[in-house]
């Protein structure tokens, strides 16, 4: 048995943005691997690093660390043109990452009509939309499910030209169906197929190459996308994404069995925010929100829309840690707090005059649920220089004690701003 002690997995554990690019560069410094498992584009991923943002949608976070392979693995839906316009925007950088960037070729191929069937399924649900980012994502995991997409793997086929060309005539009469116009799916052809062959060049085995990874002790590092609110089974369904965003999608995404994927690390923003619609109990409609809103910079990182934001929800970080086993908890911009006299955490929901302690599957129950708080008392001090723990604040110390009490997880780093250095590690 080799030892997968070293691998560590990211997870968002509330609905997404918890910050998990920054954690995922602070510890790819010390991975041969850093790989995603889901989701595609729609994951806005920041990373600062001496005062320099990147963001990065589909590729890994371990982008900007030389000495990582970028793997996106097969449960990774991937969108030929955002991935080259990716590269592209990184510079020389992207042309240096484009030779240590692996592609699986289990991968599904999102295509320029899966993000108009996007952009059409949310105009047809009206008020009922989910608030997608219009990234194709839907869509592209539904034809995976109904088996009628493309892979990667079909790139190199002599006759991949026919085969997409019969995907988007399929698309098309779908589009139709809708009673809307496709489109000129001939400028689409044209458009995607340079970006087509560019990925091409990148298609491999990636399952097999961690296999070996992994024989070999190299150290693996599994970044998440979304969080566990936006699961498909187990978040605010239907406003959810369309991937296990759990420790399941890694497995299944990766290639890799249950005992290789290692310390399962949990991101915990210090309060709670969510783009998009959908239940959000612990919500804050009003000044407050909006002063979270600023001073945590809540604006999203794919498509810049002000996200919703709200107090610490324990239910949901209880919940998602249960779920996926989480051994670490990562508490990111507890910098954002200070200035609170006194921070609300939600540590219950009372619904229908009774109080529960977890998260109701159906959304119309989660809308009435009205959350329980406790408060715990503020601080004032700037946090972004402290790098121990003991040099936090006592309220702050306790804010963190607190949380790992409620839920039974340890928290092993705390953010304390949003550069790499910024970070206290436990
Ligand atoms: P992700 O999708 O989980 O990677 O998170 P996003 O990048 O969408 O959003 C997190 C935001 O918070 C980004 O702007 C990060 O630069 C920033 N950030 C991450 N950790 C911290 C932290 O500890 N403190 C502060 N102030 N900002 C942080
Ligand atoms: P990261 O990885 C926050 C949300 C969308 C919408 C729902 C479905 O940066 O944390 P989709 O386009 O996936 O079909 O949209 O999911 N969503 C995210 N919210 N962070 C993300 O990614 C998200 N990816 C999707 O806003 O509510
Ligand atoms: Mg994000």
């Amino acid at each position: 048995m080799t030892q997968a002690a070293a691998n560590k997995v990211v997870l968002g554990l509330q609905w997404g943005d918890e910050g998990k690019g920054k954690v995922i560069d602070v510890l790819a410094a010390r991975a041969r691997y850093v790989v995603r498992c889901q989701g595609g584009a729609n994951a806005g991923h920041t990373v600062v690093v001496e005062g320099r943002k990147t963001v990065l949608h589909l590729l890994p976070s371990g982008a900007l660390h030389e000495g990582a392979t970028c793997i996106i693995g097969n449960g990774v839906v991937v969108d030929p043109i955002a991935l080259q316009e990716e590269l592209a925007e990184l510079g020389p950088a992207g042309v240096a990452l484009a030779k240590r960037l692996l592609v699986s070729d289990r991968a599904h191929l999102v295509l320029p009509w899966h993000k108009a069937l996007d952009r059409l399924s949310e105009q047809r649900k009206g008020d009922g939309k989910v608030g997608t980012t219009l990234r194709g994502i839907g869509p592209c995991y539904g034809d995976k499910i109904a088996r009628i997409g493309l892979r990667c793997g079909e790139l190199k086929a002599k006759d991949f030209r026919e085969r997409l060309r019969r995907h988007a005539d399929q698309a098309a009469d779908v589009i139709r169906s809708y009673g809307a116009e496709p489109g000129d799916i001939d400028a689409m052809l044209a458009e995607v197929l340079p970006a087509c062959e560019k990925l091409a060049g990148l298609v491999a085995d990636t399952s097999d190459i961690l296999h070996k990874a992994v024989l070999e002790d190299a150290a693996i590092l599994f970044e998440g996308a979304q969080g566990v609110m936006l699961d498909i089974d187990y978040g605010t369904y239907p406003f959810v994404t369309s991937s296990n965003t759990g420790i399941g999608g890694v497995i299944t995404g990766s290639g890799l069995p249950h005992n290789r994927v290692g310390e399962v690390i949990g991101i915990v923003k210090a309060y709670t925010t969510r783009v998009g619609a959908g239940p959000f109990p612990v919500e804050l409609l009003d000044a407050k929100g909006e002063e979270l809103r600023e001073r945590g910079g809540e604006f999203g990182a794919t498509t810049g829309r002000p996200r919703r934001c709200g107090w610490l929800d324990l239910v949901v970080v209880g919940f998602a840690c249960r779920l996926n086993g989480v051994d670490t908890i990562a508490l990111t911009k507890l910098d954002v707090l200070s200035g609170e006299a006194e921070i609300p955490v939600c540590v219950g929901y009372e619904l229908d005059g009774e109080r529960i302690d977890t998260v109701p599957a159906d959304v119309m129950a989660l809308e009435n649920a009205k959350p329980i708080y406790e408060m715990l008392p503020g601080w004032t001090e700037d946090l972004s220089a402290c790098r121990h723990f003991d040099e936090l604040p006592a309220t702050a110390q306790a804010y963190v004690r607190f949380i790992e009490e409620r839920v039974g997880v340890r928290v092993g780093y705390i953010g304390t701003g949003a550069g790499r250095e910024e970070t206290i590690i436990r």
